[in-house]
């Protein structure tokens, strides 16, 4: 079995095709899927979505992209989400300077607000960074992770980058840009760390993994990410779903019958 541990199934992209979706990712054996928000309205209908469908566990968050809009009323219905059942993160949230959707200053004050509130609710974090590996860093040192700790959501840093996550007690996840051809750097990134604190992803409907460039992505490809784990670090395909579904488990406190 595989959880998918980061897709936006409350993408509109899957509106008319959600059903089919899941059915499909369930053939894959992909059995659980972590639904992360990305705005207001987006967590919203991913805790909407955990309600109806068993398999699926819901994040809220504002992105860094979004940042410009928090203020003390989306804090507070950040809060409120956040009492809901089945939502199990804060996420996602960070910092991205390579698009700068919302001023640095915006998303380094969403970003640390939002941190104290995963503190105050234990709940983990999902990271988005983007450019901003030194900054994301030296916030999360300052601030501190909190004891339900988070995961670095598709990693796209060095070696060191990775090893400064693992001592905050983060998580790392990778996504299809693990299976992209040119990413030789990345793939030694995943070959020199623990599997124990990895996580694989889909990011979907965003990150088509390699060979299905070009088309939408969905949770029923998060096996291809697996599989290319399995290649570098010299594992089964079932050790490495085992492994991986355990440790998102594990951070998401998910409670599977
Ligand atoms: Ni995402």
């Amino acid at each position: 079995m595989w959880i998918d541990s980061h897709c936006h199934l409350n993408d509109q992209a899957y509106n008319e095709t959600l059903d089919q979706v899941i059915a499909l990712a369930n053939a894959s054996n992909v059995n659980q899927f972590i639904v992360v928000g990305y705005d207001l309205e987006s967590s919203k209908r991913a805790v909407r979505l955990a309600q109806q469908y068993d398999s699926i566990w819901a994040t809220v968050g504002i992105h860094p992209h979004d940042a410009k809009c928090w203020n003390d009323e989306t804090a507070q219905e950040v809060k409120e989400l956040l009492t809901e059942p089945k939502v199990v993160a804060v996420g996602e949230i960070g910092l991205d300077y390579y698009y700068n959707h919302s001023s640095k200053e915006d998303q380094i004050r969403a970003f640390k607000e939002q941190l104290t509130i995963a503190k105050e609710y234990n709940k983990p974090i999902i990271i988005h960074n983007r450019d901003a590996h030194q900054d994301t860093l030296d916030i999360l040192k300052k601030e501190g992770v909190g004891p339900s700790r988070g995961v670095m959501h598709c990693f796209s840093g060095s070696l060191e980058v990775a090893r400064e996550c693992l001592k905050l007690g983060l998580n790392i996840s990778f996504a299809g840009s693990l299976t992209f051809n040119n990413a030789h750097k990345l793939r030694e990134v995943a070959a020199s760390i623990p599997i124990e604190k990895i996580l694989v992803e889909t990011d979907s409907p965003y990150l088509t993994p390699h060979p299905h460039r070009g088309q939408q992505n969905s949770p029923a490809l998060v096996g291809l990410v697996g599989a290319k784990l399995a290649e570098v670090k010299g594992m089964t395909l079932a050790e490495v779903a085992q492994i991986t579904t355990e440790n998102c488990i594990s951070l998401f406190k998910l409670c599977l019958d």
